[in-house]
């Protein structure tokens, strides 16, 4: 599919330098258990695969937390009338459509400001939501939301920040404490953050999440190489890499790998590298970390954010969390 419109998509300004695929593939690579940044799987493909990941049966995050917004938007929008709601990772923004629907039951008409790193996600995204709720300006930015946010006007009465989906699990501690605090700088007394986190469950549940029968999860990771392909030309052989996804209990966090099963050598042109896997030899994708109630109160409280209510679905477990600037 040819998206059209990619390129008058606003860039968002970064607050800081970040790295470069290249600088990140380089600094992934030399470590001694090899990593990627999650955030490379999101091109055109890759957001879609993860969309399919979604309706997969074993994928309950995204219904879990689909269901959780279709019990609390009303309420909350009702008690928040947002003028503004800025989403961090939108995606294909099929659960906004939850808050977007109790925003029209409410008479509330609040703009919308995703924020993605794929620019086509985003035109498809704001030309769907356009069409389906016609009172609705989106104002669509590019870039990653962990370079902060320089020149956001925040100048609106009442902010909603959404960051859904439980990415927050895709990042480290300290990473996800520099982003809360980033959101928290934006934030005015009346603004809300609602944010989407799974929880600490039944290892069966997570370890078939990530493993789904129909391996679109497995397709989704395996993408990542065809991503290096394409913006580093490389020359990466699929049939030579496997995905293998596990829960770590220790560290209540799945791991996503690509391992290798045959040896290779890959060349990167446009880095000029060579890398030699050998069987055996792993890239560790993606960590998306698991959260407890008591462990998500603290990272917020550690933000300068307290907690209003902490909702949680039934089996299997996700929350999400409403919250505001904690008072002094
Ligand atoms: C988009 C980061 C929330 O960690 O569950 C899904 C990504 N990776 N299946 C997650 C993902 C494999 C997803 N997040």
């Amino acid at each position: 599919m040819v998206v059209t419109g990619v390129d008058s998509i606003d860039v968002l300004k970064p607050r800081r330098v970040g790295n470069s695929l290249e600088d990140d593939f380089i600094v992934g690579m030399s470590s001694k258990q090899k990593f990627l940044p999650p955030k490379y799987f999101y091109d055109e493909l890759g957001s879609q695969l993860f969309d399919q990941i979604c309706d997969v049966p074993e994928y309950y995050p995204t219904r879990a937390e689909d269901g959780l917004l279709k019990e609390i938007s009303h309420s909350l929008i009702t008690d928040l009338k947002p003028d503004a709601i800025f989403e961090l990772g939108s995606g294909t923004a099929r659960k906004t459509r939850r808050i977007f629907d109790a925003c029209e039951s409410a008479n509330c008409f609040p703009d919308y400001h995703p924020i993605d790193v794929c620019p086509e996600i985003l035109v498809t995204s704001k030309e769907e939501l356009s069409s389906r709720y016609s009172w609705l300006s989106v104002y669509p930015k590019v870039g990653d939301y962990m370079k902060g946010f320089a020149g956001f006007k925040n100048s609106t009465n009442q902010n909603l920040f959404l960051f859904l989906g439980g990415t927050i699990g895709n990042l480290t501690e300290s990473e996800s404490l520099l982003l809360l605090k980033e959101v928290r700088g934006l934030m005015k007394p009346n603004d809300s953050l609602l944010l989407g986190a799974d929880l600490v469950k039944s290892p069966d549940l997570l370890h078939a999440a990530y493993n789904d029968s129909d391996g679109v999860t497995a397709k989704f990771n395996l993408n990542l190489l065809a991503v290096l392909n394409r913006r580093l030309k490389g020359d990466f052989q699929f049939q030579n890499f496997v995905h293998y996804a596990i829960y770590n209990p220790v560290k209540f966090q799945i791991e996503m790998y690509l391992v290798c099963v045959e040896n290779q050598e890959v060349y990167l042109k446009k880095i000029n590298k060579r890398i030699h896997f050998q069987i055996g030899d792993s890239i560790l994708t993606e960590v998306s970390r698991k959260f407890t109630k008591a462990r998500l109160e603290s990272l917020f409280a550690k933000a300068g954010l307290g907690v209003v209510t902490h909702f949680e679905s039934g089996v299997p477990e996700f929350a999400l969390v409403h919250a505001k600037l904690h008072k002094k």
